[in-house]
């Protein structure tokens, strides 16, 4: 059932923003820099952020001279992000598995594990062949995920943190190929519980899909200053072009 989709309560929370504060404006400035160094879009690219937030690559995307329209699921996210308008940066509210409502972008991003989220590899293929269809012919699209190896040799089943007065209790399992997270909130106002389920995709896994979704792999680094995969690396970051 719909209402029950994990994705659509956790990041639409305040606690969701709150727990990964790291990931921020500066982190956001600092990959978006370096595939602007690698890609060298001519001036005025348009770009699709697909899963965007609250908008922090977008923004700053736009501030760079470009294009940009992000789609996002929360509600929350993207009434923020769409303060920050204007005639070249928009924002949706958009399920990035049904088609989108934008076409012949120059580039499409997918920051910051922002897949994996669904029941089947039909349903991330779905959403692959989406971006393929909102790119111009040999267009360019760039997915950051997990390195699941790094996330099995780094693995702490159960972690505590009180942030802003905020307690969370973090447990972690492998179950099949899913990594959950059960995120536990303890606030003055509020007490209860989240998740994040992931699927485990290898490096291999998501070439695959890409291949089947009608994309072309050309190149692969493994963290945000660009540095080539190894299988230790904190990312996988893919760049393929559309076939
Ligand atoms: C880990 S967050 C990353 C957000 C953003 N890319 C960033 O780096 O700040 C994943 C995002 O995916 C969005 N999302 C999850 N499922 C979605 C769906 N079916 N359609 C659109 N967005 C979705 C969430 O709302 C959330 O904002």
């Amino acid at each position: 059932m719909k209402n029950k989709e994990w994705f659509r309560t956790w990041f639409d929370t305040k606690y969701y923003h709150l727990l990964y504060r790291n990931r921020n404006e500066g982190e956001a400035h600092r990959i978006i820099d370096a595939l602007l160094h690698l890609l060298k879009p001519p001036p005025n690219s348009s770009f699709i952020d697909v899963a965007c937030g609250k908008g922090r690559h977008s923004i700053y995307l736009n501030s760079r001279g470009y294009e940009v329209c992000g789609l996002d699921l929360s509600l929350n996210s993207i009434t923020k992000a769409k303060k920050l308008e204007s005639t070249t940066l928009n924002f949706l509210h958009h399920d990035i598995r049904n088609p989108f409502p934008i076409q012949d972008c120059d580039y499409a991003l997918n920051l910051f594990t922002s897949f994996g989220y669904f029941d089947s590899v039909e349903e991330h293929v779905k959403m692959l062949k989406n971006i393929r269809r909102s790119l111009k012919s040999s267009g360019t699209f760039v997915l950051d995920y997990l390195n699941v190896s790094r996330v099995m040799q780094d693995f702490c089943p159960m972690a505590e943190e009180t942030i802003d007065g905020v307690k969370f209790t973090i447990s972690k399992a492998v179950d099949g190929n899913r990594i959950t997270k059960t995120i536990n909130v303890q606030d003055a106002e509020f007490s209860g519980e989240f998740k994040e389920q992931v699927m485990a995709f290898t490096y291999d896994n998501l070439c695959e899909m890409m291949i089947e979704s009608g994309f072309v792999i050309q190149d692969t680094f493994g963290d945000y200053e660009l540095n080539r995969f190894a299988t230790d690396s904190p990312r996988v970051i893919i760049i393929a072009q559309r076939r």
